[in-house]
């Protein structure tokens, strides 16, 4: 990148459980641990703390390395903040299958945007400047040296997973972070109503709730000071795991016919519904009605339809799926709107514009 000034791509490749995850947070490991040391030994620019970013070292399996417990508040470095996306899409994008402890379930395209200045303070970058037209242009980068920001693009999550694993599999390890003894104190289990996995229809399909080397009470802790870092604040957590508990209440709701196409939700799951309309936020009554029936609008006019048994369970299904896969695709987005600079944003709306693969000579960033 420095010698060819030029954006550098490089594809990691295999099979399932080659080491595809582990070597690309290695390269970004690597990255991050140069960024930081050019930095401390330039002596400007960045932040004074005595904080690094750990040089890379052999692979320790989930739960243990310290990228996967996360990263404190006060250590903000934008390399640190790059790193600390990686246990959080782990969380909520891999799962356990025959062939990968930790296999994701998603395409990913993360591209890393250099500067030759470090962001000041170790921020990614200024918001208060995102609209200011009188900014003034940004000068040609000769020689990169620090990461300023990072995107991640994510491709089709396996959203079936998230009703029904194979035998021997897993769903996503959050719900089982969340389930998991010692993750959350009891009384934020609480009031997400959570109980053991093997409580619920969606987490029993592959008949497998611990990993080796996968220890989700830890890794729970972890992704919420993941978040923390990566400014997802404590009401939004708060919010997530509303949403990922609502999910598995979800699984659990079951329906009896009342004739050959309307159903009823059981008696007993009742209380399961008003659990899951807590968690979302809405009415119980819109739930169940969501939950048995739909609309259909015809000319114009809308008409509630009853829904047989397995519609219903159909329904149910989508239902938690959509729901899973639109959080997915928040926390990348928040993800993304707190390390990809302004600037570079520009630049890839260029790149996506022209349709072209790589960014103009005069783009700011230099991406991996
Ligand atoms: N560099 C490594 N050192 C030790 N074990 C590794 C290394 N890379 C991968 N592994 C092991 O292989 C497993 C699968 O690796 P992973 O990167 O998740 O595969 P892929 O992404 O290609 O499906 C990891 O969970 C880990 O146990
Ligand atoms: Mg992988």
């Amino acid at each position: 990148m420095e010698i060819t000034d030029s954006n550098q791509s490089m594809i990691v490749c295999g099979e399932s459980g080659s080491g595809k995850t582990e070597s690309a947070k290695h390269l970004m490991r690597y990255f991050a641990y140069n960024s930081k040391k050019k930095d401390n030994n330039a002596g400007s620019g960045g932040d004074d703390t005595k904080e690094s970013v750990a040089p890379p070292k052999p692979h320790k399996s989930g739960g243990d390395d310290d990228e996967d417990e996360g990263f404190q508040v006060e250590e903000q470095s934008i390399e640190k903040q790059v790193l600390a996306a990686n246990p959080i899409l782990e969380a909520f994008g891999n799962a356990k299958t025959i062939l990968n402890n930790n296999s994701s379930r998603f395409g990913k395209f993360t591209k890393l945007v250099f500067d030759e200045e470090h962001p000041p303070g170790g921020t990614p970058h200024d918001s208060s400047q995102q609209h200011d037209p009188d900014a003034p242009p940004r000068k040609k980068i000769i020689n990169p040296k620090f990461i300023c920001g990072s995107f991640i693009e994510t491709y089709l999550l396996e959203k079936s997973r998230v009703c029904k694993q194979e035998p021997g599999e897993r769903n996503y390890h959050v719900f089982y972070h969340l389930c998991s003894d010692g993750g959350l104190d009891k009384a934020t289990r609480d009031k997400y109503y959570l109980e053991a996995p093997d409580k619920y229809a969606y987490l029993i399909g592959g008949k497998t709730y611990t990993v080796d080397g996968i220890n989700d009470p830890k890794l729970m802790k972890g992704l919420s000071k993941s978040m923390t870092s990566l400014k997802i604040d404590a009401e939004q957590q708060d919010q997530v795991f509303r949403i990922v508990s609502g999910v598995l209440h979800l699984g659990n709701i079951r329906f009896k016919p009342l004739s050959a196409d309307s159903v009823a939700v059981e008696k007993e799951c009742e209380v399961t519904v008003n659990q899951c309309a807590t968690l979302f936020g809405v009415d119980e009554k819109a739930l169940t009605a969501r939950l048995t029936t739909r609309n259909i609008t015809v000319s114009k006019q809308v008409i509630t339809k009853p829904l047989s048994k397995a519609d219903a369970e159909q329904n149910r299904d989508a239902m938690a799926k959509a729901l899973y896969n639109g959080l997915f695709l928040w926390i990348v987005y928040k993800i993304n709107r707190e390390l990809f600079p302004v600037e570079a944003r520009k630049d890839d709306l260029k790149v996506r514009v022209c349709g072209s693969s790589s960014s103009s000579s005069s783009s700011r960033g230099r991406s991996f």
